[in-house]
């Protein structure tokens, strides 16, 4: 564990970042940048700073900066991370950033996410329940809470879809992110669309265009299990077919 000198050492970091303008640029291409920062900074302290003191025309999203709006999703040295959250000292000090891969480059490292969220968006990621609850909240025991807890971590940063080599060669496929999502309703004993997801699901841009790479599960960045999943999905499409 890094005491508080070392974590406050300057180093010099080195940044090659994928940039593209649309107005100008026929395809995406790397530029270098260097700039100081303390090792215990972020790797989103390094884009500010290229960004503020370097080249103001860099683009990429950030809203929350601590990891709980999920808006800075990109490829850190070959893997899906959000810049906010992960560390100079345990990244290094090299870092190649490029924009997360299957969804459409707008600019720099912003991508269109809208393919992400309508594919979200179609498996009814909300509870459908068509009893009036009335004045009172729809309760549930501590365990059927449980069920489906590890889903509804889920911050729609779409680390894990977009590092699904499934999702980057079939945009059709509804990818991990809106598995999760419809996962964390279908087993939410209150609900009352599971059938309706569960046939959204089993459909061929669904669940079975998954082979089970663990790519989504190594990147999600609020450590949700969502191979496993996807997976307890698919067998209750199997158990509910029988
Ligand atoms: S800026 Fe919100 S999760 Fe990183």
């Amino acid at each position: 564990m890094a005491d508080e000198k070392t974590l406050d050492t300057r180093v010099k970091v080195h940044l090659k970042i994928k940039r593209f303008n649309p107005e100008t640029d026929r395809r995406p291409h790397f530029e270098d940048y260097e700039v100081l920062l303390r090792a215990g900074d972020r790797v989103l302290d390094a884009l500010h700073l290229v960004k503020w003191t370097i080249d103001g025309t860099l683009s990429f999203r950030r809203s929350c900066a601590h990891g709980v709006c999920g808006s800075d999703a990109m490829v850190i040295n070959g893997e899906n991370k959000l810049a906010c959250v992960n560390l100079i000292r345990n990244v290094g000090t090299h870092l190649t950033i490029e924009p997360i891969r299957g969804l459409p480059i707008i600019k720099d490292l912003v991508v269109d996410m809208e393919p992400f969220f309508a594919q979200y968006r179609a498996v009814l990621p909300y509870l459908i329940n068509s009893d009036e609850p009335g004045y009172k909240e729809r309760r549930q025991s501590q365990a059927d809470r449980e069920r489906y807890d590890d889903t509804s971590k889920c911050i729609l940063c779409a680390c894990c879809t977009t590092s699904c080599p499934i999702y980057w060669t079939n945009d059709g496929y509804i990818g991990p992110a809106a598995i999760v999502n419809a996962h964390r309703f279908i087993f939410d004993s209150r609900d009352e669309g599971t059938q309706e997801r569960l046939d959204i699901l089993n459909e061929k841009s669904g669940v079975w265009r998954c082979r089970t790479s663990f790519n989504c599960t190594q990147a999600c960045p609020r450590g949700i299990s969502v191979t496993k999943a996807i997976e307890e999905v698919k067998r209750e499409i199997l158990f509910d077919r029988i």
